[in-house]
């Protein structure tokens, strides 16, 4: 098939990159004409794992242009996967959507097929619909909504292997065209009406939100008992009607989905007079843990002030350059507001939005004398922090503060016991080389 796709974010390279490796033409459009070029020439404007390749073996079957025309007169079917940024108010900001339907519908002299895979407040390709008819009598466009369940970093994976692929369409015809798409794809096929796709997507993340938010709420208990909820995750998630995903404690979610669209659900939901409580403290306990992680390091350093504080990690997660609502972005503002001197050290980022915040250009130098060592982000490469070599880098007698709890409690007793160390991790019991459990900081 000839396709369009609007918009070059992750969700519409990979898409279209996946499509064409199907075997499919794909037509690329995007308003900003120098990511257009950059790709016209082979590079990419983002950070994802196996993207490239998979651009560049199907080069021959990609088409990356700013001309709405082009796009519009070859293809039948055009994906829409711009972004919904959330807006001043929390909502999702939906003119990007619009400004995208307005132009197929304005240029348009066929009927096409229109796949909204942005994530959309419920009701939103109904409307999309009924904007994109009234602008002309001479076409016809018939609206699927067509959600994503991509991971950054994994994209590529997920959008090849998908544990489910969901058509939202009322029209049988539409729902027959997309399915005979993703026959190429093992995966169940859900069917439904655009509405129903569009708060399935929504539900999904808040669930998954919730997952991560119960277990951190479950770490602050876990903290003051001295438990180690790692354990805790470990036992509740074999069983299989909880399951053993997203139980991993951390100093909070981050990224461009999870706190974005728990805030525009939430907003949609108000907006038609229904409370989603859960919703509401999923993001609160999210921020919390994060304002706790603070308080302990700063309980510990007692004055911050000049004190060498290492991040590592910037990114909202591993394997991304990513570092949209970061927690990293939070605790750094709060550890420079405190005066401390914050290096950070980020295997990817180089560009920090943080002033007062210095990033180091390798891992050995982010950690030479370091008061305080921050583990922000899970990238395997730290690693190799406790390696005795790392932790002589550090200020005599170290502390690890491990956001992530990377480690395990074994590793982290292991090394202490070749040289001086103190570990804090999050909702399990304290390590130091001083055998004082539950009481590092004499
Ligand atoms: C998420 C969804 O997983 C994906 O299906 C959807 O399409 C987009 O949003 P993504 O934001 O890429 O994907 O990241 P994900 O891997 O889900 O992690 C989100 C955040 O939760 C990260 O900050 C991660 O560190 C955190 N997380 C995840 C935890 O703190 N604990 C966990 O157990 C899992």
């Amino acid at each position: 098939m000839k396709l369009g796709i609007f918009g070059v974010g992750y969700v519409g390279l990979v898409t279209a990159a996946s499509l064409a490796d199907k075997g499919h033409t794909v037509f690329i459009h995007d308003t900003a004409k120098e990511k257009i070029a950059a790709l016209q020439s082979g590079g990419i404007p983002i950070f994802e794992d196996g993207l490239e390749p998979l651009l560049h073996q199907n080069f021959n079957r990609l088409s990356f242009t700013h001309d709405v025309h082009k796009v519009i007169s070859e293809c039948d079917i055009i994906f829409i996967c711009t972004g919904t940024p959330q807006d001043e108010n929390g909502k999702a900001d939906l003119s990007q959507v619009e400004s995208a339907v307005n132009e197929i519908a304005r240029h348009s002299l066929s009927d096409k097929i229109i796949v909204i895979k942005s994530t959309v407040p419920p009701g939103t390709t109904e409307k999309m619909e009924q904007i994109a008819n009234k602008q002309t009598s001479d076409s016809n466009f018939s609206f699927a909504h067509n959600p994503e369940f991509l991971r950054q970093g994994k994209a590529v994976y997920d959008f090849m292997n998908p544990s489910r692929i969901i058509i939202g369409a009322s029209d049988k015809k539409v729902q027959e065209i997309l399915k005979s798409l993703y026959s190429a794809w093992d995966a169940p096929i859900l069917q439904t009406d655009a509405r129903s796709a569009e708060l399935l997507k929504y539900a999904a993340n808040s669930f998954l939100a919730m997952k991560i938010s119960y277990i951190n709420m479950i770490s602050q208990l876990s903290d003051q008992l001295g438990t180690n909820i790692d354990d805790i995750a470990s036992g509740i998630g074999l069983d299989p009607r909880i399951g053993s995903d997203f139980l991993k404690a951390g100093i909070g979610f981050g990224g461009s989905c999870f706190p974005k669209d728990l805030k525009a659900i939430e907003n949609a939901a108000a907006d038609i007079g229904v409370e989603l409580p859960f919703i509401g403290q999923t993001l609160d306990i999210n921020e919390k843990q994060g304002e706790l992680f603070f308080e302990k390091i700063k309980a510990y350093g007692k004055d911050l002030k000049n004190k060498k504080i290492t991040l590592l990690g910037l990114s909202f997660k591993p394997n991304t350059d990513d570092i949209r609502s970061a927690p990293s972005i939070v605790l750094s503002e709060k550890l420079v507001n405190e005066g401390a001197r914050v290096t950070a050290f980020d295997p990817l980022v180089r560009d920090f939005p943080v002033e007062g915040v210095h990033i180091a250009h390798s891992f050995e130098s982010a950690i030479t004398d370091s008061e305080i060592t921050v583990i922000v982000t899970e990238w395997d490469d730290f690693k190799k922090l406790l390696l005795v070599e790392n932790i002589r880098r550090m200020k005599q007698q170290p502390v690890i503060f491990d956001g992530r709890n990377m480690f395990t409690l074994e590793e982290v007793k292991s090394a202490a016991e070749q040289y001086p160390l103190n570990y804090e991790s999050i909702g399990r019991p304290q390590v130091s080389s001083l055998g004082v459990k539950n009481q590092i900081f004499v």
